[in-house]
């Protein structure tokens, strides 16, 4: 298994090409599933998750052609079409390696009248139940089974009618299942209290695209007109914000300046205000957004929450960069009940971190030491990454699949930064 070898202490500086975000792909992707025309993703980012997923739909009989093969391209073009669905079923065995599986449920339900898809069971950041992906979909007419681990849901003849559903609780998932659901109903659905994270306006725009009627795009309440058909497409992945607010943080503690090209200031707002919170200059340039930090770093407050509010998925490398900062920081984890993984490892490398249920308490350290640590996630991941960046001496990260599910050719942009980083086989 790789690892990656870091000597901390270089200043980063240049330009970091941001790539097509993965979360948003995770969910244009099954949209190929609504209509039997060709769908164009361009910017998709080279990642496992996404050949996973689309391995996932050739088990429905889509097929795939990929453009942008040469090794030098960041992301790829692909076409995906369904012109039959030949299998309705998503196994165990591909939807235990990826979590985001779930999301064929609602758009082969609405395409093919019926999806069964094997429940994700248990994940590293928490429960992560789908109670409310099930709720949704049943208060748009679906009739829901559960049996041997595996979730069926069945329309009625003629289609789903659609509904009206009130999220108890802000879900990305539920959302997009239940908006990729809603499209192909026979009638009009209300999702209240939905997400609107920019990935899901990423989606809306695709179905628009595609010939869906969508109302109240980026706010929390969506009307849903159905249509009976949807056409082909090619859209533009949107750039992943989360990948841009890493890089910003690994910027930041080296006291780099950097250029995240293809980063857009308005998707991140939350991160680039806790990055100015903390003394980092954060400014929109033509093509991108430039970072830097010259002064010390200062311990700030922060609280993650649905969008507009600070994402969770940047809560482990913010708290990379505070473990550097003048003062205590208090953070707290409001989306997920065990998402500080990263903290013992974090630990190992000589931050000061208290954990107590879902608040941290970041103590700034004047010096963090290379170390033998090991990434447990994906941002956990990240994080390490974060800290050996400033850390004196070498750290060596271990089970770097992680990283490779969510961060395209991460240590060649590092590199292109200048970091000193390489990726190693374990011996
Ligand atoms: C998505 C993102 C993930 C991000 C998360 C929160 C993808 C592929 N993943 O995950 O990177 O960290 O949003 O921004 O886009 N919940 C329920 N019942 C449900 C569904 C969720 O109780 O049926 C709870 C979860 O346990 C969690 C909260 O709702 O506490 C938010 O989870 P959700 O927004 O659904 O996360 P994901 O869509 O899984």
């Amino acid at each position: 298994m790789d690892k990656l070898l870091i000597r901390g202490g270089k200043r980063l500086s240049g330009t970091i090409p941001v790539s097509g975000a993965k979360n948003a792909a995770l969910t244009l992707i099954p949209c190929a599933l609504l209509t039997d025309e060709p769908l164009t993703l361009r910017n998709l980012p080279r990642l496992a998750d996404i050949d996973g997923f689309q391995h996932l739909m050739t088990q429905f009989g889509v097929s795939h052609t990929i453009q942008g093969k040469r090794p030098e391209d960041f992301g790829r073009v692909v076409t995906l079409e369904a012109t039959r669905v030949t299998s309705t079923v998503a196994p165990y065995d591909l939807v235990r390696k990826m979590r985001a599986s779930i999301l064929v449920l609602g758009p082969m339900l609405a395409r093919a009248g019926e999806a069964t898809v094997s429940l994700p069971g248990g994940c590293a950041i928490g429960n992560r139940p789908i109670d409310l992906h099930l709720k949704a979909l049943e208060a748009m007419g679906a009739e829901i089974e559960l049996a041997q681990g595996y979730v069926k849901a069945i329309a009625p003849d003629g289609g789903l009618p659609g509904g009206e559903f009130d999220f108890p609780v802000v879900s990305v998932g539920a959302t997009e299942n239940a908006v990729m659901a809603a499209v192909l109903c026979t009638g009009t659905t209300k999702l209240l209290n939905a997400a609107r994270e920019p990935e899901i306006v990423d989606l809306c725009n695709l179905l628009t695209a595609m010939g869906a009627e969508i109302e109240g795009v980026g706010t929390s309440d969506l009307t849903i007109h159905g249509v009976p058909r949807l056409h082909g497409a090619t859209y533009r992945v949107m750039s992943d914000r989360i990948e841009a607010g890493s890089y910003a943080c690994a910027a930041a503690i080296t006291g780099g300046d950097v250029l995240l090209a293809g980063a857009k200031a308005d998707e991140m707002s939350a991160t680039n205000h806790a990055l100015r919170n903390i003394g980092v200059s954060v400014e929109e340039e033509k093509g991108g957004l430039r970072v830097s930090a010259d002064g010390p770093l200062k311990a700030t407050n922060l609280s993650t929450a649905p969008y507009p509010g600070l994402a969770t998925d940047m809560q482990a490398q913010l708290m990379a960069l505070l473990c550097k900062a003048d003062g205590t920081s208090v953070l707290k984890e409001t989306i997920f009940e065990n998402r500080y993984m990263h903290v013992p490892e974090l630990k190992r490398m000589g931050a000061d971190i208290e954990v107590d249920g879902r608040t941290a308490i970041v103590r700034g350290v004047e010096t963090l030491n290379g170390a033998e640590v090991m990434a447990t996630d994906l941002r956990a991941s990240m994080s390490l990454i974060i800290a050996a960046l400033a850390a004196e001496g070498e750290t060596t990260v271990r089970r770097i699949y992680h990283l490779d599910r969510g961060y395209e050719r991460l240590e060649e942009k590092l590199q292109l930064a200048g970091a000193d980083i390489e990726r190693v086989g374990d011996d």
